[in-house]
Parts: C-alpha cells; sequence; structure tokens
C-alpha cells in the first residue's frame, strides 16, 4: 500500500514540512466551541490536533495506520492510540465508546470508499471537524504537467458528505512560496502531501523542475463542520 509506506517513510521529517497542515489543524480546532472531552481523531498522524487542543480532555483516540506516525503522537493515561486502516472494512464500525466529536485533520482524502468512511464517521452520532484536501491542491502544476488531479473535488465531496452530516461546508485555499523549484519539490517529496501516488518519472520531474512558472503550491481543502 503506496500511502502507508509514503507516510511512514515520511515520519521522521513530517513535522518539518506541515505548514499548511498545521495551518489546518489551527483552523479546525479554533473552530470548536464545544470544548468535546471524548474525542476520536482519524488519520491523526504525529498529534498535531491533539497538541492543539487547549482545554481539558477526558479521553483521545489517536487512530492512524503508519506505526512511525503513531510512535511519534503523545501518550497519556488518557489518550489511546490505535494501529488501524480506516481503509478496511469495519475499522470505523468495531470502534466502542462514544465521542462528543470526530475530527479527521489532512487524512480522509486517501480514503477509498468516502462514501462509507462517511457512514461510519456518521454512525458515531457525533459532531464533525473533517478537513479534506481536495482536486486543486497543486492545480497549477498539475495545469503544467497536464495531469489529471489525483483528489477529488470539492463539490464531490460536499455532494458525499450531505448525504451524512447536517454540516457547514468551507472550501479554503492556500499558497506556499518556496525559494527554488528545488525546495519546493522537495516539499512535495517529503511532506507526504503526493499520498505516495508517483505519477511523474524522474525525467518528467526534471522537466517540470525547469518549465513550472510559478514559485509557489496551492493547496485547497474542503472543511465539513458541525
Ligand atoms: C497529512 S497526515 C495528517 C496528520 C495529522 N492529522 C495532522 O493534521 O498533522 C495524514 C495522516 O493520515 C494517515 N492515514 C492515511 N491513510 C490512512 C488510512 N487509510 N488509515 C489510517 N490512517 C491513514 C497517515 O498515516 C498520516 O499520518
Amino acid at each position: 500500500m503506496r500511502v502507508h509506506a509514503e507516510f511512514s517513510r515520511s515520519a521522521d521529517t513530517y513535522e518539518q514540512y506541515h505548514m499548511i497542515q498545521q495551518k489546518v489543524v489551527n483552523k479546525l480546532i479554533g473552530s470548536i466551541s464545544d470544548m468535546p472531552q471524548k474525542i476520536l481523531d482519524i488519520g491523526c498522524g504525529s498529534g498535531a490536533v491533539f497538541k492543539a487542543i487547549d482545554w481539558e480532555l477526558e479521553h483521545f483516540t489517536a487512530l492512524d495506520f503508519s506505526e512511525s506516525m503513531l510512535s511519534k503522537h503523545p501518550v497519556s493515561k488518557d489518550i489511546t492510540c490505535k494501529l488501524a486502516d480506516f481503509n478496511e472494512e469495519d475499522t470505523l464500525e468495531k470502534i466502542s465508546g462514544d465521542f462528543d466529536r470526530i475530527i479527521s485533520a489532512s487524512a480522509l482524502q486517501w480514503a477509498v470508499h468516502l462514501d462509507r468512511v462517511f457512514a461510519a464517521i456518521a454512525a458515531f452520532k457525533a459532531p464533525v471537524s473533517l478537513a479534506i484536501f481536495t482536486c486543486n491542491t497543486f492545480e497549477s502544476l498539475y495545469k503544467c504537467a497536464k495531469l489529471k488531479p489525483i483528489l477529488r473535488c470539492s463539490d464531490e465531496v460536499i455532494t458525499l458528505a450531505k448525504k451524512h452530516f447536517d454540516a457547514h461546508f468551507e472550501v479554503v485555499t492556500y499558497t506556499l512560496a518556496f525559494e527554488s523549484p528545488r525546495e519546493m519539490f522537495r516539499y512535495i517529496k517529503k511532506s507526504g502531501v503526493s499520498g505516495g501516488r508517483r505519477v511523474l518519472s524522474y525525467k518528467q520531474t526534471k522537466r517540470l523542475m525547469q518549465e513550472y512558472p510559478h514559485n509557489y503550491l496551492e493547496f485547497e481543502v474542503l472543511f465539513i463542520c458541525n
């Protein structure tokens, strides 16, 4: 499974290269006003969501399928770290316990069957705070390389989400500027945003580095909150 390999590989450098994901976490957590006590974090990584929470918690359940990411998550008696793959049938369905809020930041774009994952999240009958990268991420880069985006478009995700959640939807675009094309391509490699899908050969990457006319990358994130 390539996505797993990519996140495990980038676990050591993830913290250095996750500026956009940190902005996403800050926005997601900043919009929560009900101070939920029991939280499930799906695709928790090294714990950005947990670290951003500034109120007392009763219990935090952190789920991720990358052992190396999960090993960097804070631990305490009030935290359960769960090594599990949300793409495997029944992973979410088998999680017992009631939650006051389900959070997922920058992970569900890798859901193979997003409709099924949304249904499983909705079955917890808890409010949600979900942030999902969508198809205009790396828009200019894809255009320059004449490639189709690999992520779902926000309209498609909103249509699916509306079946399961009575929520507020917001699409936010971020840009990140780089000092050189080399820095930009290193970021793509190290940040884990590509999810391990190598869509360009070495030669194509080299050409794209020479031809890409901008010094920035775009990121498009859909926030689903209620
Ligand atoms: C971009 S990181 C985000 C981590 C964290 N939520 C944050 O905001 O910093 C995406 C995380 O999702 C996890 N992930 C991706 N696909 C997954 C899957 N199928 N099951 C469980 N975790 C998954 C990766 O291992 C990675 O830790």
